[in-house]
């Protein structure tokens, strides 16, 4: 094996270009691959940037042309030569014309066979990618993923800085507190029996800070929730997270649409239109079934639950006696591709979300067939056809629950599988909104109490303050989350900033006064030295990534992900500890039964 020496590196493989034959270069990388024709030897190269072709033949000495017999993919060389044409160039890759002719070549380490190929359309198990995570980092779609990433802080630490933000770092250890997600804890060695949390946002400081006299901050901050993982959720993930003092909601919004325009102009050259639409969250529940719709297609949600209410039919019956509804989406034109097979598809879509079933009627050209609409009489079939506009070419989807949150939560996911299969959106469109006047609270079914939508401090639509006590259910708060192609991209709110009022909304939620002083005394305290309107809001930093980057998870574009069960597959974490440092921490283990 060799070393440097004295060669450095003089271009990276796409600095190269036509203007430069017969110029002397180095390049250096990882062998992507290499043929050997007899008397000429051809390696693609492969750096951060890109690719090169180097080749070596009876120009080089038989000392460097032996060498390069012995380069297998992986191994990592430096080579030194003269910027030549390529005889057969290759228009796929930005330097397929060139190629470099190799007069001296160092291989600096050899490399075993990778259980798995380095390319960029590998079909290999997600848990041997990510076992191999630094292996899989070198195919140039991994590589672009952590790009758009670095590139996208850069632009939000400048954007926020000439706006007059200051990042301001909020710590890790912090104080366990009651709402929200679950916490992940670490026990305190010098404290024994106390335990810091991670923190699932900096919410508290950010705050804090407001009343510290910073009057905009911004933060790249790292956030830990032990909550169960999707595409878009890791119990790591990473927000910028903003806040401001003087403001409403709009002056947040608009500061923050800003930044959308810049980043989406300065990464991908898209022109992003502002203001964004709004659409309040009860819009968006009637019409899409969730509170963060994808509006680049329509086949929106229809009530048809008054055109069925005197229906004799029990599906529908039980439903809106027991105060739920009968609701449906038309699916236009797909009445030839929605075959029963697919309809059986999208039943267990809607299952999922807890409906029992879905009742449909295909309007075909040849015929009409329905799952339901024999138990229906000709005026309500009337009624739907006209509620709905369905025609010929079309299907009716219908799904009916006593629960109107899984009529709304199946038809939302429903829609969205359809308009999948069926391809009914562009890719390549960016339809961002606001959804605002989200609840401020909602009823927990399962802990028997109104819990907070947002968080404890979010400021109530000043109309509703006074309903906080008497009935919470119908406040609307000063919440709004930034929506990208179905994507709850970021969320915030104006803070509660007068104690008095932060008080009632803890009572509300269940707090003792004792409870509320032990988890929030400090808070409710600061806001009695002299407090700043103020609001703010975070995005979800991994999955603005994500879409900027074209990626399906956000895992793609997060160094070292964790898979499904939290843990982390290269190092191999959680992982169990030495005895000593349970003792030190007083833990004593208690087998899991
Ligand atoms: P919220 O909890 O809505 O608000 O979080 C803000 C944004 O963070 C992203 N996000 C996640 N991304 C990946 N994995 C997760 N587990 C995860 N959880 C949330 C989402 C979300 O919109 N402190 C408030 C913000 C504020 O009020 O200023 C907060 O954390 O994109």
């Amino acid at each position: 094996m060799d070393t440097m020496g004295t060669m450095r590196r003089t271009h990276y493989s796409t600095a190269l270009t036509t203007e430069m034959v017969g110029q002397e270069v180095v390049v250096a990388g990882y062998i992507a691959k290499s043929r050997d024709l007899g008397a000429v030897i051809f390696c693609d190269v492969r750096d951060t940037k890109g690719i090169i072709q180097i080749n070596f033949n009876d120009e080089c000495s038989a000392e460097t042309f032996e060498k390069a017999k012995t380069l297998r993919t992986e191994y990592v060389i430096m080579a030194k030569g003269v910027v030549a044409l390529r005889e057969s160039p290759n228009d796929n890759i930005p330097t397929g014309k060139i190629e470099v002719k190799v007069n001296e070549l160092k291989v600096l380490s050899k490399a075993e066979t990778t259980p798995f190929e380095i390319k960029d359309d590998i079909n290999v198990k997600d848990d041997l990618r990510l076992k191999y995570r630094y292996l899989d980092l070198r195919r140039s779609t991994a590589h672009e993923g952590l790009i758009v990433r670095h590139r996208l802080a850069k632009i939000a630490r400048d954007y926020f800085d000439e706006n007059d933000f200051v990042e301001i770092e909020t710590p890790i250890l912090v104080k366990s507190t009651p709402e929200g997600a679950r916490d992940y804890i670490v026990p305190s060695r010098v404290q024994p029996n106390r335990f810091f949390a991670l923190p699932q946002s900096p919410q508290l400081y950010k705050q804090l800070l407001m009343l510290s006299g910073y009057d905009r901050y911004m933060q790249i901050a790292r956030c830990f929730r032990d909550e169960d993982l999707r595409a878009d959720r890791q119990p790591e993930f990473t927000q910028i997270d903003i806040e401001m003092a003087y403001v409403d909601e709009i002056d947040i919004q608009t500061i923050n649409e800003g930044f959308i325009k810049r980043a989406f102009k300065e990464v991908l050259d898209v022109d992003v239109q502002t203001p964004f639409m709004r659409m309040t969250y009860k819009d968006a529940m009637e019409n899409y079934g969730v509170d963060k719709p994808d509006t680049r297609f329509e086949m929106k949600l229809c009530d048809i639950t008054e055109c069925v209410k005197n229906t004799e039919f029990v599906v529908f019956k039980n439903a809106i006696s027991a105060g739920g509804s009968v609701r449906c989406i038309v699916a236009k034109g797909l009445a030839d591709k929605l075959t029963r097979k697919e309809i059986d598809k999208m039943t267990d879509v809607v299952k999922t979300y807890g409906a029992k079933g879905l009742a449909y009627t295909r309007m075909t050209a040849e015929n009409i067939t329905s799952s339901f609409e024999k138990f229906l009489t000709e005026e309500e079939i009337k009624a739907i056809r006209e509620k709905t506009g369905a025609i010929t070419g079309d299907v009716i989807m219908v799904v009916a629950s006593e629960d109107n949150d899984v009529v709304f939560a199946s038809l939302g996911a429903l829609r969205l599988a359809v308009a999948k299969k069926f391809e009914l959106y562009d890719p390549n469109k960016f339809n961002f909104l606001w959804v605002t006047d989200f609840p401020l609270f909602e009823y927990d079914k399962e802990e028997k109490r109104y819990v907070a939508v947002h968080h404890p401090f979010t400021m109530p639509k000043e109309e509703d303050i006074d309903k906080i006590e008497s009935d919470p259910g119908s406040c609307r708060a000063k919440a709004y989350d930034m929506v990208l192609n179905g994507v709850e991209l970021g969320g915030g709110s104006i803070r509660i900033s007068n104690p008095e009022l932060q008080q009632k909304m803890f009572k509300t939620l269940g707090f003792t006064e004792e409870r509320m002083q032990d988890s929030f005394g400090f808070l409710i305290e600061a806001y009695k030295y002299g407090a700043p309107p103020h609001g703010g809001m975070a995005y979800g930093f991994d999955r603005l990534c994500m879409l900027m980057g074209k990626k399906e998870s956000i895992r793609d574009v997060i160094a070292f992900p964790k898979v499904q069960n939290a843990s982390e597959l290269m190092t191999g974490c959680p992982d169990v500890v030495e005895q000593k440092q349970l003792d030190e921490l007083y833990i004593d283990l208690i087998e899991k039964k």
